[in-house]
C-alpha cells in the first residue's frame, strides 16, 4: 500500500505526517521555530529554521519508504534567493504590515479595477508582490542580488529536490497570478517593472514537480489554505471549511473564478483543479495565543475554555477586537488594533476569557458572510486546526453561525490535504473530490443552541467602525 508524505511549513512550526491509501495517518512529527519581529508590524522567520525543523521532523518519522511528497505552508511570505541560491534577507511573512506603500504603488501602476480583474483580489499588504516592491524601494542593494523569490513551501521544495517551482494556490497570493487564466501575468509584471525570470515555474497542485535525491515525486502541494481545505474535503461548492490556526479562514470551493468586486474576500485558484473563495482574519488562534502568554500565564488554552464556559454568551457587555497585527478580511486595514471595550468592575477573568472567544468567533462571522454575499450556500461546515480541539469554541461557532458544524477525525488539514495532493499526482486517487471522500472522516458534528449573537456581534461590528480611526500613535 503506497506511503504518502505532506509536509507543511507552518508559522509556529512546521509538520510531517504520512498516510496509507485509505487516508489513515501512520505517523507525523512535528517541530517548532522562532517568529522574528524586528520592529512592529513586522514579522519575518529565517528560511533555515523551516529547513532544520523538516530535517527534525523527517528524522523522527523515519520512514524509508515514500512513495509521493507534498508541500504545504504559510502563504505569501518572500524568500529572497541570490545567483548562488543563498538567502539574502529573513523572509518577510504573510502577517507583515510593511508594505502600505508599495500596495499604493501597485494600485497607481495597474490600476484598482484592472488589478482585481487579473489577480481577482485588491493588492494586500501580506501578498508577496509588494514584498518585493518593498526590498526595490528599502533595501536596492539586496533587490539587486535577488535572482529567485519563492514563497516559504516552495523553498522547502527546492531543498528537498532542487527545483524551483510553485503552483496556482500558492502562487495566487502573490497578487502577480492572472487567477482566471491559472498562469503569472504579464501585464502585472510588466506594470510593476519585475523580471519574470524571478519567479518559478508554476504547476498544478497535484502536478508531478520535480523528485528528491533519492527519486521520490513532489507534487506541486498548495498554499496551507488550499491544501488544508482539501484535507477537510472543501472541494465542492456548499463545504465550507473553517480553519482555527494562527489565522482564521473560513473558506469555499468555486466553480469558477468568481471574485468581490468589493475586494474584502479573496480569490485564489483552488487545489483541485478550480477556484475557492475565503476569509482570512490575520489572528485567530494567535490571539487566543497572545492572550494565553500575556494575560494569562501558566493556563493551559484547556483551563481558559473551562474558564470562559463559566459565563453567559455575550460577556455582560464586554466585547474583544482581536486585530493584534492589523486586518485582512473584511477590512483590509493593517492599521486595525485590537481592543478590549467595555469593562466593569464586575467583570472576572473569565468574562475577559470569553470575551477573546467571542471576538475572533465573530471575526470568523465576517468572513462567513463575505462568502454568504458571494453567493454561497453553507450546507456543512467543518471546522479544523489547533482550535477544533476545543468543544466549547465548535459550540460557539455553531451558535454564531446558526448552523451544525462537524469535526474531522484527522485536524492536520494543510499536511494532510498536502499527503491526498502528493496521492492523486501519483495516481492513487483519479482525482481531488474522490481522493477526499475516500480519505476523510468526520468525527462529530454539533447543532446551534439558541444562544442569540446577534447583539453582540453588531456591537462588535460598531467598535471596529468608532475605533478605525484611533491611532495610537
Ligand atoms: C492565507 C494566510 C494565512 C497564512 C498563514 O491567506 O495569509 O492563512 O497562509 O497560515
Amino acid at each position: 500500500m503506497a506511503k504518502l508524505l505532506g509536509i507543511d511549513v507552518g508559522t509556529s512550526g512546521c509538520k510531517v505526517l504520512l498516510i496509507d491509501e485509505n487516508g489513515t495517518v501512520l505517523k507525523q512529527a512535528s517541530a517548532e521555530y522562532p517568529l522574528s519581529v524586528p520592529r512592529p508590524m513586522w514579522s519575518e522567520q529565517n528560511p533555515e529554521d523551516w529547513w532544520q525543523g523538516v530535517q527534525t521532523c523527517l528524522a523522527e518519522l523515519n520512514e524509508p519508504n515514500v512513495d509521493a511528497i507534498g508541500v504545504t505552508g504559510q502563504m505569501h511570505g518572500a524568500v529572497f534567493l541570490d545567483e548562488n541560491d543563498q538567502v539574502i534577507r529573513p523572509a518577510i511573512l504573510w502577517n507583515d504590515q510593511r508594505t502600505v506603500e508599495e500596495c499604493k504603488e501597485m494600485d497607481q501602476k495597474v490600476g484598482l479595477e484592472r488589478l482585481r480583474s487579473i489577480t481577482c483580489n485588491p493588492p494586500m499588504t501580506g501578498f508577496q508582490a509588494p514584498k518585493l516592491l518593498w526590498l526595490r524601494n528599502h533595501e536596492p542593494e539586496n533587490f539587486k542580488k535577488v535572482q529567485t523569490v519563492l514563497l516559504p513551501k516552495d523553498y522547502i521544495r527546492f531543498r528537498l529536490t532542487g527545483v524551483k517551482a510553485t503552483e496556482v494556490s500558492d502562487a495566487s497570493g502573490t497578487g502577480l497570478l492572472d487567477v482566471p487564466n491559472r498562469t503569472w501575468s504579464h501585464e502585472m509584471l510588466q506594470a510593476l517593472d519585475l523580471n519574470e525570470s524571478l519567479f518559478p515555474r508554476c504547476f498544478e497542485s497535484s502536478e508531478v514537480s520535480g523528485k528528491t535525491d533519492l527519486g521520490i515525486p513532489v507534487v506541486g502541494g498548495g498554499g496551507d489554505q488550499a491544501a488544508g481545505a482539501v484535507g477537510t474535503g472543501a472541494v465542492t461548492e456548499g463545504i465550507i471549511s473553517v480553519s482555527l490556526g494562527t489565522s482564521g479562514v473560513v473558506f469555499t470551493a468555486l466553480k469558477a473564478a468568481n471574485y468581490d468586486r468589493a475586494g474584502a474576500a479573496h480569490t485564489f485558484c483552488h487545489a483541485n483543479g478550480q477556484w475557492h473563495a475565503m476569509g482570512v482574519m490575520l489572528s485567530c488562534g494567535g490571539a487566543l495565543r497572545w492572550y494565553r502568554d500575556t494575560i494569562t500565564p501558566g493556563l493551559t488554552y484547556d483551563q481558559i475554555s473551562a474558564e470562559a464556559s463559566a459565563v453567559a454568551p455575550g460577556c455582560e457587555g464586554l466585547t474583544f477586537l482581536p486585530y493584534l497585527t492589523g486586518e485582512r478580511c473584511p477590512h483590509n486595514d493593517p492599521y486595525a488594533r485590537a481592543t478590549f471595550a467595555g469593562m466593569t468592575l464586575g467583570h472576572t477573568r473569565s468574562h475577559i476569557s470569553r470575551a477573546v472567544f467571542e471576538g475572533i468567533s465573530f471575526g470568523l462571522l465576517d468572513g462567513m458572510n463575505l462568502l454568504l454575499n458571494l453567493g454561497t450556500t453553507a450546507s456543512e461546515i467543518r471546522v479544523t486546526s489547533g482550535g477544533a480541539k476545543s468543544p466549547f469554541w465548535v459550540q460557539m461557532l455553531a451558535d454564531v453561525f446558526e448552523k451544525p458544524c462537524s469535526t474531522l477525525e484527522c485536524d492536520e488539514g494543510p499536511a494532510y490535504g498536502a499527503a491526498i495532493l502528493a496521492g492523486v499526482g501519483i495516481g492513487i486517487w483519479p482525482n481531488v473530490e474522490v481522493a477526499c471522500a475516500r480519505s476523510i472522516k468526520i468525527r462529530s458534528q454539533v447543532s446551534p443552541s439558541s444562544t442569540n449573537y446577534h447583539a453582540s456581534y453588531t456591537k462588535y461590528r460598531d467598535l471596529y467602525v468608532k475605533t478605525r480611526d484611533w491611532n495610537p500613535s
